[in-house]
């Protein structure tokens, strides 16, 4: 008798995710892939282009599991542990960061419908900020609690050329919180944070390591200050550079269902949870898993630098 595994397809057999883009400068949805099966060496292929090329990837319909989503992840490199700050990820997987918004009172002492309602790329307190980030989600609500993200390429191309080179120069302090927390003082998060804080400077514009893209690398999330300018000139220049950031013309918004996945490329994008349902009583619930990131470049070639911390590294 032959048994015939359908769940793992051969290469030629296979066929190509389709990338349909859906908003002018960022985000593609993904159709002709299951995740719930294991990917031939060509999809992965393909879908690592499709991230490069269109920053976020969105999926529907992908019922998987926390390992599912693990060895998904694995394709884009080693996966960390949940997050630096975290002590709530299941025993088993501790690579999964449950972003359920019934924790966020006792969490970070405020009650929110989303993680934090600031712009922000991922973790970049750290070091090596994680390259890449893949969300699942596990219960939605009826209505809004979308996510959106911006493109940081276009965000820097649409500098006008002297800001563009005077950003070009610039390094920035990056630590949880930015310049306005978000999570409350006292709270078991600003307990931690204060206790082993992270802090790095990175370049305010790192060059992509695959698509050698120049990237305008702020967000309010976490970016404290410019180095080397008073606090008055800082603000007034992360103010400047934050706008350019969250430009509406550079974003998409998706609409979460149960069982979507999104995946970013977290060097190029910043996100945001936009906090329209936090007077409603919902619930939701996404999982989080981070692949370690290399440490930024700037446009001369200078790496980040850690101020405080080490580098976070996955398996
Ligand atoms: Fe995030």
């Amino acid at each position: 008798m032959t048994v015939t595994d359908h769940r793992t397809p051969s290469a030629d057999t296979a066929v190509a995710p389709h990338f349909a883009p859906v908003a002018g400068h960022i985000g593609a949805e993904v159709s002709d892939v299951d995740l719930t099966a294991p990917l031939t060496s060509a999809q992965v292929e393909a879908l690592r282009a499709g991230l490069h090329r269109y920053k976020v990837l969105f999926f529907h319909d992908q019922p998987i599991d926390h390992a599912q989503q693990i060895a998904f992840s694995r394709h884009f490199g080693p996966v960390t542990a949940s997050h630096p700050y975290d002590d709530d990820a299941p025993t088993e997987f501790p690579e999964i960061l449950a972003v359920d918004n019934r924790n966020y009172e006792k969490k970070f002492g405020v009650k929110a419908a989303s993680y934090t309602n600031e712009w922000h790329t991922d973790v970049t307190a750290l070091v090596n900020p994680p390259a890449v980030t893949v969300l699942r989600s596990a219960i939605v609500p009826d209505r809004g609690g979308d996510t959106t993200w911006t493109n940081l390429a276009a965000a820097y191309a649409g500098l006008p050329e002297p800001l563009r080179e005077l950003a070009d120069g610039l390094r920035a302090e990056h630590r949880f919180g930015g310049r306005r927390p978000a999570f409350a003082a006292g709270s078991r998060y600003d307990e931690k944070v204060s206790r082993t804080p992270l802090v790095a400077e990175h370049p305010v514009v790192r060059v992509h390591p695959v698509t050698g893209e120049r990237l305008l690398f702020v967000t309010p999330g976490f970016t404290h200050r410019i180095v080397g300018y008073s606090r008055r000139q800082s603000d007034a220049l992360l103010d400047l550079l934050f706008d350019e950031v969250t430009n509406p013309a550079y974003t998409v918004r998706f609409r979460w269902r149960p069982d979507s996945l999104a995946i970013w490329d977290n060097r190029a994008t910043a996100h945001l949870a936009p906090s329209d349902v936090n007077h409603l009583e919902i619930d939701r619930l996404l999982y989080r898993t981070t692949i370690e990131g290399d440490i930024p470049v700037g446009v001369d070639g200078t790496p980040s630098v850690a101020i405080s911390g080490e580098q976070f590294t996955g398996s």
